[in-house]
């Protein structure tokens, strides 16, 4: 049977990783992984430093298969200067901009999972133009506004096969809590072939229920 749980070494690389992923949110996207690497790659949108690539990556350890990680690593609005999630500690000393692309590799590379996680580096909607693989689980964690969500839901969620799945994190149905792009972008997939098979926290896991990888969604 396969293991669905995480070994305890990468589960502890996984929880020191900075980033943006609540433990046990993290782990629920370990166990689909492992319950969908067998049918094909998996895509993340939303790298940032590597933590919910570790979580992806140690399914694809366990049981083969790919992970790919799209982001073009300068950071979503708030992690630029003077905003609420802005770490100087990944700004490009060079450049002046935010780079948190070396501490993805580095993240991934003391975890073991170079093999396992490829990085896609550049803007979302340049990648998901050129897209043609169907998806076994896509991982919708990138821009937060209505567009750049908007834009992750259409760009990669019509390469998500028929009996796949796609999980959008930061849903949160009450404005009080938080934004509200990823919670429109659940409401447009329930709408448009995906039914929900899962939540934790803030993360909705949606089947696609019709319509086939490539065809686009609404
Ligand atoms: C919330 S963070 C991802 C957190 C990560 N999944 C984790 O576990 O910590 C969002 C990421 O999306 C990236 N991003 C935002 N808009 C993007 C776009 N249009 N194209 C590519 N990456 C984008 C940012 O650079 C940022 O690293």
């Amino acid at each position: 049977m396969t293991a669905v749980t995480m070994p305890a070494d990468l589960l502890a690389k996984a929880r020191a990783a900075k980033g943006f992923m609540p433990d046990d949110e993290g782990e629920l996207l370990h166990r689909l992984a492992v319950e969908r690497l067998p049918h094909g790659p998996v895509l993340e949108v939303g790298a940032y430093c590597g933590k919910s690539a570790v979580y992806l990556g140690a399914a694809a350890l366990a049981v083969g298969g790919t992970v790919f990680s799209v982001d073009h690593f300068r950071g979503s609005e708030e992690n630029q200067v003077g905003w609420e999630y802005h770490d100087p500690d990944l700004a490009d000393p060079v450049f002046g901009r935010l780079d948190t692309l070396p501490t993805f590799r580095r993240t991934l590379a003391d975890a073991g999972l170079e093999e396992q996680v490829v990085a896609v580096v550049g803007r979302s909607t340049v990648i998901s133009a050129h897209w043609r693989t169907p998806l076994s689980l896509l991982f919708v964690d990138g821009g937060h506004t209505d567009e750049h969500a908007g834009n992750d839901y259409t760009g990669f969620g019509r390469w998500v096969a028929r009996g796949a799945l796609m999980a959008v994190h930061d849903v949160f149905p009450d404005p009080a809590d938080g934004g509200q792009a990823p919670y429109r972008v659940y409401r447009r997939a329930l709408a448009s072939g995906f039914e929900e098979v899962d939540a934790l926290g803030s993360l909705r896991v949606l089947r696609r229920v019709a319509g086939d990888a490539g065809d686009p969604v609404d």
